[in-house]
């Protein structure tokens, strides 16, 4: 098994490694630690079937279940579908998801500690996903701008996005219920390496507290802009069968475009359960 960079600072890439056959336990220890210390994982040419993407996810850690129940559409709860394929007419996953840069369920008390997307059906053309090390763009910030935005909260609104973002298909007032408005801090301390990284996000994160409306957007949207820049970015180019997982903590993602007219594409996700956010002044 080789470990290879994918990106100067983060992101690797495992080869050499059949998980669908046996995988010795040198090589467990060596895959999750490079999870916890790379931030994204990169496995190609995997196509496990539901259950084999479930329980190498399990070896990551414990599994939560979507709040969007109508797009858990296999057998396995634990297992969200993005796609913008139809069964007897109706999407059996979410389309045109995650196309703001984001980390997963950060509108949660709790957000997820990583993800694990695997590849099904991918589009030849288009459809990337873009990280972006979220330590190195807290690292490159100027004194000034990190001793400004250190103390300071964000909140996170899930339903905010989602409106905006689809408004011909609200959440349920269920599934709005489960994600009110939740407070982050704007840096925080990963708990597995204990450096600090910038935890923003394109449209979910609503507003810094305690600044006037004009300061907050004018900062959201520096932090943004800085925090995506081109250093700091990796691009998947997906092939059926990668599994990539990722660290939410230290992490940024964007789904990116393709021609839907013209490609079926079809991803399933798994979530490992949250911890809260440590500040970086705790
Ligand atoms: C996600 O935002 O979790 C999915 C990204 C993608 O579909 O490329």
């Amino acid at each position: 098994m080789q470990i290879i960079p994918l990106h100067p600072g983060f992101g690797v890439e495992i080869r050499g490694l059949d998980l669908a056959g046996t995988v010795s336990d040198a090589d467990w220890s060596a895959i999750t630690a490079a999870f916890h210390s790379k931030g994204v994982l990169v496995i190609r040419g995997c196509s496990l079937d539901e259950a084999g993407h479930i329980a190498f996810s399990r070896r990551l850690g414990e599994l939560q279940i979507h709040v969007l129940t109508q797009f858990l559409t296999t057998p396995h709860p634990e297992i969200y579908v993005l796609s913008n394929a139809l069964r007897e007419g109706k999407p059996i996953g979410n389309h045109k998801e995650g196309m703001n840069w984001h980390s997963d369920w950060s509108y949660r008390a709790e957000p997820a500690v990583g993800s694990v997307l695997h590849g099904r059906i991918c589009p030849p053309e288009g459809a990337d996903t873009l990280f972006a090390c979220m330590h190195q763009a807290w690292e490159a910030l100027d004194d000034a701008t990190q001793a400004r935005i250190l103390p300071l909260q964000a909140i996170h609104s899930y339903a905010g996005y989602y409106d905006r973002a689809f408004p011909d298909r609200p959440l349920t007032a269920e599934q709005r219920a489960a994600t009110p408005d939740v407070t982050h801090p704007l840096v925080r301390r990963h708990p597995g390496n204990g450096r600090l990284a910038l935890y923003v996000g394109r449209e979910v994160v609503k507003e810094i507290a305690g600044l006037s409306p004009e300061d907050s957007a004018a900062m959201l949207d520096m932090l943004n802009a800085h925090a995506v820049s081109e250093q700091f970015v990796y691009r998947h180019r997906w092939q059926e069968g990668d599994i990539v997982a990722w660290d939410n903590r230290n992490t940024m993602h964007q789904a990116t475009e393709y021609d839907d007219t013209k490609y079926i594409r079809l991803m399933h996700r798994t979530t490992l359960a949250g911890e809260r956010p440590i500040p970086a002044l705790a």
